[in-house]
C-alpha cells in the first residue's frame, strides 16, 4: 500500500500573516501541491489564528480536489465550524496559545468522555475523526474505545532523537502502534517533523496510509525557488 501525501499548508499562511498581506496564499500552495501528486490538503485553525484563518477553510474547501483534512482544538468553536465547512477529515489535536506547534498528542485515555462527544458529534456529520496521538498502545486502545476512525501518530520524538539508539527505541513505538491501530480496524497516519532525511523509515510502514508534512516543504520551497526569485527582480530593475 502506498501513502497518501498530505500536504500542511499552514507555513505558508505564516508568511502571508507575518505582513497581514495577501501572499503568498495558501490556496494556491494547495494547488499545486496537488498538482505535484500530494493526495491531502491538511491546515490547522488554530484558536489564535496566528496562521490560517477562517477565509482560507472556506476557500480550501470549495477548491481542494483531493482531500480536505482541518485539524482542530476538540472546542465548540471548532466543532461549529467543521459544521459549517464539512471538511473530510477532522483531526483532533492538542493546542496550547504558547506552543510552538503541536508539542505532544491528545491525552484520549484520561480525557476519554469529552474527547468521545466530539468524535460522535463530527461522525453525526459524517466526517471522518482522526485522533492525533502519541505512539502509545494506551492511547490507541483509548481512540478505538471511542470510535475514532482513525489515529495519526506523532512523529515528534522520533524525529528528534539524536542517538541511532533513541531513534530506533522511538521507531519501534511508531512501528507497535501503527499495527495496533490497524488491528483494531482504525486508519493510521503519521506526521510531526518528518524531513526529507528521516521520512524514508516511516514511509516503509505497512500499516501507515497517510503521511502529513508541512514545515520541511514549506522550508525546502523557500530555498529551492530562492535563486529564481532573485534572479526574476534583478532581471525587472535591469529592465525597467
Ligand atoms: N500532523 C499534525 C497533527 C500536526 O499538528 C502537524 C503540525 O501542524 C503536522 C502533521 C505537520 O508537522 P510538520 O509541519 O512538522 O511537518
Amino acid at each position: 500500500m502506498t501513502q497518501r501525501l498530505g500536504v500542511n499548508v499552514d507555513h505558508v499562511a505564516t508568511l502571508r500573516q507575518a505582513r497581514k498581506s495577501r501572499y503568498p496564499d495558501p490556496v494556491t500552495a494547495a494547488a499545486i501541491a496537488e498538482l505535484a501528486g500530494a493526495e491531502q490538503i491538511t491546515i490547522h485553525l488554530r484558536e489564535d489564528r496566528r496562521h490560517i484563518q477562517v477565509r482560507d477553510l472556506k476557500v480550501l474547501r470549495d477548491t481542494v480536489q483531493t482531500m480536505l483534512n482541518l485539524e482542530m482544538a476538540a472546542s465548540q468553536e471548532m466543532v461549529k465550524l467543521a459544521y459549517e465547512y464539512k471538511p473530510d477529515i477532522c483531526t483532533l489535536v492538542p493546542e496550547r496559545r504558547e506552543e510552538l506547534t503541536t508539542e505532544g498528542g491528545l491525552d484520549v485515555n484520561s480525557q476519554r468522555d469529552a474527547i468521545g462527544r466530539v468524535v460522535k458529534n463530527l461522525k453525526d456529520g459524517d466526517m471522518i475523526v482522526s485522533l492525533f496521538i502519541d505512539p502509545d498502545l494506551d492511547q490507541v486502545k483509548a481512540s478505538h474505545k471511542i470510535s475514532a476512525d482513525r489515529v495519526e501518530l506523532h512523529t515528534g520524538r522520533y524525529c528528534e532523537a539524536r542517538s541511532g539508539k533513541d531513534r530506533e527505541r522511538e521507531f519501534q513505538r511508531i512501528v507497535d502502534a501503527a499495527k495496533a491501530a490497524t488491528r483494531f480496524g482504525m486508519g493510521c497516519a503519521a506526521g510531526h517533523g518528518l524531513n526529507y532525511d528521516n521520512v524514508r523509515p516511516i514511509a516503509r510502514i505497512a500499516e501507515i496510509d497517510e503521511l502529513n508534512i508541512g514545515h520541511a516543504i514549506v522550508s525546502r520551497a523557500v530555498l529551492s525557488g530562492f535563486e529564481h526569485a532573485v534572479r526574476e527582480m534583478v532581471q525587472i530593475m535591469r529592465n525597467p
